[in-house]
This record gives structure tokens, C-alpha cells and sequence, in this order.
């Protein structure tokens, strides 16, 4: 979705939990929107090389994921449905 010319990536999980990013890949600005959901981790995965983001923007490498976020997340404020 595009909000004040921002594009933004949006998905859920299985609980309805859902997450927003910035909608371009901090590697090589692939559009993280044509990637695809990992629903066991609730991450999305970049469709050029394959990194791996959470719903706060933190890059998830295996056992070692980072605490900062690389990407913005937008805040969701949901009400009712
Ligand atoms: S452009 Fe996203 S992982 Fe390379």
C-alpha cells in the first residue's frame, strides 16, 4: 500500500498480528512486497537474495538475528476489525 507517497509492505500472521514495513530491501532495493511470508517466524523474505526481516525491519540470519531494526516498520494502530 502507498501512504503519503510511502510504499509499505503489510502482511498477517495465522493469530492476525499484523506487521508493516518500508516496501524496499535495504540490500539492493528489491521490493519486499514480491517477496514471500515465512508463516513459522512471521518474517517476510526479499525476493533477490533471499534476507529475511521480522515485523519490527530486524534482519533474521538463523541463530543470530540483529536487535536493531534495518528497515522502518510502520505503526499500526488496529481497531476493532
Ligand atoms: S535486494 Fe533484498 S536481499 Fe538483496
Amino acid at each position: 500500500m502507498t501512504l503519503n507517497g510511502q510504499d509499505y509492505v503489510i502482511w498477517h500472521n495465522p493469530k492476525g498480528e499484523v506487521f508493516a514495513l518500508d516496501n524496499i530491501c535495504p540490500h539492493m532495493q528489491a521490493p519486499l512486497s514480491d517477496g514471500w511470508i515465512c508463516q513459522e517466524k512471521d518474517t517476510i523474505i526479499c525476493p533477490f537474495h533471499a534476507l529475511e526481516f521480522d515485523g519490527e525491519g530486524r534482519l533474521q540470519q538463523g541463530e543470530k538475528n540483529d536487535t536493531q531494526p534495518i528497515i522502518k516498520p510502520l505503526e499500526l494502530i488496529i481497531s476493532n476489525d
